[in-house]
């Protein structure tokens, strides 16, 4: 087993909730403040040390994700890019991206959660599942866990269930959607059933490895956040949530240019040419000063 270099990033879905807005373009290219939404997960990655990341979207969506983000070479990283004929369920990521995992640990991320805060806890469980096997999910306090994947704790701390949009929750302890998985993984996704809404979901994949005995879940702690965009409101609220911490700190959240120099993915001539190509503005002139200050 080694470190997972490989991550899902899962953009589909009608996102109608949100139309006209979505009418646009998808839910994960609007944008959260001053950056597209899909900078935020792709950023948590990075930062997790993941370099190869795999785009699932919509034949309609996808050109324009391609078109966004390349193939990653200029930010020291490798995408590819898959379609998703129709929105058949998270789960399915796992399925069109057999070949893209192979036999390697990986991560999956929906491209609409945003995380921020100190993110040990994705490191530690990438290095866990790299090293041991298994699968590693969250859990995070909500409020109305019923509109979530809902984790139970037995009294040992222990996972003992959990499950998708309960009409009763166990638990106030939602799934976030950061996922953790050894190669087990694509095996499971393959033999699921269609759930409740017709589609394959995350939560039975997470089930089977509760069931084997190999999930672990952890608790996120109240120092992080895991923000919601499913919403007009809740997209507006994430929108305050960054551009209040950006304009306090003059420091940018999910700057992939940035986290790309910090993490070493490239060098200085490399955050050079990105801002050579990059049109005069606000977000170019903080990349110059991230050049400047090293
Ligand atoms: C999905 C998952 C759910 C998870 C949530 C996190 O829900 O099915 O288990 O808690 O993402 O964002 P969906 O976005 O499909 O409603």
């Amino acid at each position: 087993m080694s470190h997972p270099t490989k991550a899902i990033i899962l953009a589909g879905g009608a996102g109608t909730r949100l139309h006209p807005l979505s009418r646009i373009a998808c839910k994960q290219l609007l944008p959260v403040y001053d950056k597209p939404m899909i900078y935020y997960p792709l950023a948590t990655l990075m930062l997790g040390g993941l370099r190869e990341v795999l785009f699932i979207s919509t034949p309609k969506d996808l050109p324009m994700f391609r078109d966004l983000l390349g193939d990653g070479r200029r930010l020291g990283m490798r995408f590819e890019y898959i379609e998703q004929p129709k929105p058949a369920g998270l789960a399915q990521a796992y399925v069109l991206g057999a070949d893209f995992v192979g036999k390697d640990p990986s991560c999956l991320i929906l491209g609409d959660n945003i995380f921020y805060g100190k993110l040990d806890f994705f490191r530690a469980a990438l290095a866990q599942v790299g090293s041991g096997g298994g699968a590693c999910v969250f859990g995070y306090q909500v409020k109305d866990p019923e509109r979530y994947g809902v984790v139970e704790f037995g009294a040992d701390g222990r996972a003992i269930s959990i499950e998708e949009k309960p009409p009763k929750p166990k638990s106030h302890f939602a799934v976030p959607g950061l996922y953790v998985y050894d190669s087990d993984v694509v095996d499971i996704a393959k033999n699921l059933k269609p759930g409740a809404r017709g589609e394959l979901e995350i939560t039975d994949v997470n089930r089977e490895y509760l069931r084997r005995g190999t999930l672990h879940v952890k608790v996120l702690g109240r120092g992080m956040a895991w923000l919601d965009t499913g919403t007009q409101q809740s997209l507006l609220d994430a929108s305050n949530y960054i551009a209040a911490i950006e304009n306090r700190q003059g420091l940018k959240i999910a700057c992939l240019e940035e986290i790309a120099y910090h993490q070493g993915f490239i060098d200085r001539a490399g955050l050079e040419a990105c801002i050579a190509d990059s049109p005069k503005s606000p977000y170019r002139e903080y990349l110059e000063m991230v050049l400047k200050e090293g």
